[in-house]
């Protein structure tokens, strides 16, 4: 069976483009492949973070990412730094991507640029999401546009390993989510959707109540023409509205657009499909933070399920590079 894995870093808030880009797919895909999720707090601390607030943010993005649907009976969800094999297995990583490989990151050249600290963290950071993907054997990566780099290093650093020290890990690829996917700011249409961003009535958040999205999307940016069309170059604003009621109720946004010859009703049903999605999840969402042990137990168990293919991994990656196996058993 094809194997899925992804991660999540917890930073900041879940917003509505994680949610129709990322989330709603890797909970369809637990049904038909075997799938594996992360919460990487390990890549949050490429930047410093505040120890209270990184331990909170990574237990809330865990109930978040059970509330939206993940089911640990049948997908696999753990956080990172609970299995060593991660950090173990980067080393391996580190040593065969090249230097010149890891400068050339374009992400790692727009944050270091913006950043007043640049940690060593944040330069090596693709070799440790290298060992997250290729610990798990993993098939099938889905990410974003902005990750696509990082999974093609993946691939050749496999394959080097691979070339070099004999048949070790499993050439993963990347997947993306389907078009239509990529949510933009409701204030500004050209901009994606983010969590980092300050433009507050711009971005839905995953605990948004009806009345905030109602007000979001009543304000949202469109144009002047008031024609109802999906057409992104000329009409990023009635596109997205389209793009989002048509993720959240399960069609293209050409089939969201039909019926519609203005915008307030537009803006009126893609706040009210967002609220209908949100609902059930942010019901689930109280009910598990109700009880954090429950979350913490099935962390634990998760770790323990992941553990069994990771171990594997990284005992076979140190016996093909020359590791001194450290007992005789
Ligand atoms: P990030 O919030 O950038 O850490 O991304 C977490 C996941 O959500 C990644 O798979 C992203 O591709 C996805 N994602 C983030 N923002 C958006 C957006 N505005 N539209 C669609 N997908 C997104
Ligand atoms: N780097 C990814 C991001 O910023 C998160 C991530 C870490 C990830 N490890 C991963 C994604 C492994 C997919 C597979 O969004």
């Amino acid at each position: 069976m094809t194997r899925v894995f992804s991660g999540i870093k917890p930073t900041g808030n879940v917003h509505l483009g994680n949610l129709l880009g990322a989330l709603v797919h890797w909970v369809d895909d637990q049904h038909r492949a075997e799938s594996t999720y992360c919460v990487v707090d390990l890549h949050a601390l490429t930047v410093p973070q505040d120890p209270a607030e990184l331990r909170a943010t990574s237990m809330r993005l865990a109930q978040i990412l059970l509330a939206v649907g993940l089911d640990p009976e049948v997908c696999t969800l753990f956080v990172q730094s609970h299995l060593t094999e991660h950090t173990e297995l980067t080393w391996l990583m580190e040593c065969t991507a090249s230097y010149g490989e890891l400068s050339r990151m374009t992400q790692f050249k727009d944050k270091s640029d913006k950043a007043a600290f640049v940690s060593g963290g944040l330069f090596t950071y693709p070799a440790l999401m290298a060992a997250d993907i290729l610990v798990h054997d993993t098939d099938e990566v889905p990410v974003g546009d902005d990750q696509r780099q990082h999974v093609e290093l993946t691939r050749d650093i496999a394959e080097r390993f691979n070339s070099r020290y004999g048949t070790t890990f499993v050439v993963p690829r990347a997947t993306y989510p389907p078009a239509g996917a990529r949510v933009m700011d409701l204030q500004d249409p050209t901009s994606k959707m983010s969590k980092s961003e300050d433009t507050a009535s711009g971005t839905i958040l995953f605990d948004d109540d009806p009345t905030v999205i109602e007000r979001k999307f009543k304000r949202a940016v469109t144009d002047n023409d008031a024609e109802v069309r999906f057409d992104v170059a000329a009409k990023p604003g009635v596109s997205n509205l389209l793009s989002i009621l048509g993720a959240a109720t399960g069609r293209t946004p050409e089939q969201a657009a039909e019926g519609y010859t203005q915008y307030g009703p537009l803006k009126a049903d893609a706040a009210a499909a967002v609220i209908e999605l949100l609902g059930p999840m942010q019901a689930r969402f109280a009910e598990l933070t109700a009880d954090p042990g429950e979350t913490a137990r099935l962390l634990a168990a998760g770790a323990a399920k992941a553990r069994e293919v990771a171990s594997t991994t990284v005992t076979r990656a140190k016996a093909n590079i020359g590791l001194l196996p450290s007992s005789s058993a």
